[in-house]
């Protein structure tokens, strides 16, 4: 009994002395509890009074001038860039590397492998060490646009003024371009070419592969009706677009009625280049339509592609080799001032460059391979003599040229998008390519004049369907020589900026 009275009285002592720990926490923590009570009113009262400081001592307003100041230097940055373009000359040269196809990767994957396995060469070495960094096939980007083609001999590096590699979309590719094509509106005009061999990425970057992810044209004239209604309030704008395609140096309409293009019609009737007395070219009998919104022009370019097609049984095979041509003639009037202008925009998908060996080629083929030959020869001739600034510019040594006079002088903006596929089996057409644009842009033509004329004004030069606008003074100047020797305000030189001079010859690589 007296056993089990101790036990009980030392478990009650056990468990008060727990219970007085128990306590002492409780107190301590309560005590915490309390100070963190007091201390974050507290921090919260710091914190306002700092926040107060903060405000009255005007770092909002410096921020906000931060944010002003940035502004006004984006927009001082931009007109010193337009600034040098201008000086630079109105001819630039992107370069376009497509994507490689399923097909192409597995193959190039392949062509690495080997190159591995045989150990010890150039290129193997190069494969194996720079299969990096954006790397291609080729193809490696070792700077911003810059571009080298790996040789089997050497690695050759080109710079253009925007490189766009695999990955840029077709948004990418247009936001470069789009300031050009809006200077349509205040009265330049302006030339865009896709040059490239067959297979490089011409059309999908001047029409697009998909309805949904369009090329430069349509985004062009998307942009164009977009600047057109913010400038509605102030003036009068009107634009018609022609569409045609140039094979075996005849031009195509490819807006005529229906009727033309039936089996068994008569054939079209014989489209050629004339020039308005004030200079200016046009083709008289070519549709030119009136557009009036971006919905308008899709149309319009669905049934020139659908037209395109009925010209011929194979449309891939017939569409590289023929040239594209969609030209929109935009004419504004201020209602104001009543000064007038006009410019045009040529959209070109050229036909492609590759060399095709005489030797291979027979009948139609050969006819073709000549016909796309001397065209983008008597492209790069023109450039060159506008480089030169030679008396005679060969402009009516291909259609192509003659047409696009009043688009290539010193008085327009020129712009190349070379475009390049990245395999290894087409290397020695990329370096061709790539040499070729190298050449154009070395190319000086001068600042770009904006054609305008006073509401008095009584000179006159043609749309593409003929109707009287005012003078392009470039478009005065016939390809027999200037109409007035071109000033040094006219034709400012490009700064030194590291371009080679351009008076050597720039031909097209010639056929083999
Ligand atoms: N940047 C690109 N992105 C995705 N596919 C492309 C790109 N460029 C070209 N292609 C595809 O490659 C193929 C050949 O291009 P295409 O524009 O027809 O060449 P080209 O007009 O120079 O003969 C087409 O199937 C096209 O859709
Ligand atoms: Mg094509």
């Amino acid at each position: 009994m007296a056993d089990r009275m101790n036990s009980t009285v030392q478990g009650l002592r056990g468990a008060q002395a727990e219970l007085a720990k128990l306590r002492e926490k409780n107190n301590q923590t309560r005590s915490e509890a309390e100070a963190l009570a007091t201390a974050v009113p507290a921090f919260a009262a710091l914190f306002q009074r700092e926040l107060n400081l903060f405000l009255a001592s005007g770092a909002i307003m410096s921020l906000n001038d931060a944010i002003s100041k940035y502004r006004r230097e984006c927009k001082e940055r931009k007109r010193l860039y337009n600034l040098l373009q201008e000086l630079r000359g109105n001819i630039r040269v992107y370069c376009r590397v497509r994507p490689l196809s399923e097909r192409e990767a597995i193959e190039e994957a392949e062509v690495i492998e080997e190159a591995r396995a045989t150990g010890g060469s150039r290129a193997a070495q190069l494969y194996a060490s720079s299969a990096h960094n954006r790397a291609v096939g080729p193809i490696r980007f070792p700077g911003e646009d810059e571009i080298s083609l790996i040789g089997e001999r050497a690695t050759k590096t080109y710079e253009f003024d925007r490189v766009f590699d695999p990955d840029c979309t077709q948004e990418d590719v247009f936001r470069d371009i789009a300031p050009l094509t809006s200077s349509v509106l205040d009265g330049y005009n302006v030339c865009v070419f896709a040059y490239g061999q067959t297979g490089s990425g011409k059309t999908h970057t001047m029409i697009g592969s998909s309805r949904d992810d369009p090329g430069v044209a349509q985004r062009a004239l998307c942009k164009l009706f977009e600047t057109a209604a913010e400038r509605e309030g102030d003036y009068e704008l009107s634009m018609k677009a022609s569409a045609f395609e140039i094979y075996l140096e005849a031009i195509r309409d490819l807006l005529a009625p229906a009727a033309a293009r039936q089996p068994g019609a008569p054939p079209q009737q014989k489209l050629e280049v004339h020039m308005a007395p004030g200079g200016g070219t046009f083709v008289p009998g070519l549709t030119a339509e009136s557009v009036s919104s971006a919905h308008d022009v899709e149309l319009m370019m669905e049934r020139a592609q659908g037209n395109r097609a009925t010209f011929s049984t194979n449309m891939n095979e017939h569409s590289s080799r023929s040239h594209s041509v969609l030209s929109v003639s935009c004419y504004a009037k201020n209602k104001l001032t009543g000064v007038s202008s006009m410019g045009k925009l040529h959209i070109i998908d050229l036909a492609g460059s590759e060399r095709v060996k005489q030797s291979e080629a027979s009948g139609e083929r050969l006819a073709e391979a000549m016909a796309i030959n001397k065209s983008l020869s008597a492209l790069g001739d023109v450039i060159a003599s506008l480089a030169a600034k030679e008396k005679h510019v060969p402009y009516r040594n291909s259609r192509l040229t003659h047409v696009l006079q009043d688009s290539l002088g010193g008085n327009s903006k020129v712009l190349m998008v070379v475009n390049v596929s990245a395999t290894t089996s087409c290397s020695s057409e990329t370096g061709c390519s790539l040499t070729f644009a190298q050449r154009v842009r070395a190319v000086e033509l001068g600042s770009a004049r904006a054609n305008t004329a006073s509401a008095s004004s009584s000179s006159t030069t043609s749309t593409s369907d003929g109707t009287a606008m005012a003078p392009s003074p470039a478009a005065a100047k016939d390809s027999r020589g200037p109409e007035r020797p071109p000033s040094s305000t006219d034709r400012p030189r490009r700064p030194s900026s590291g371009r080679p001079s351009s008076a050597r010859p720039l031909n097209h690589p010639p056929m083999r």
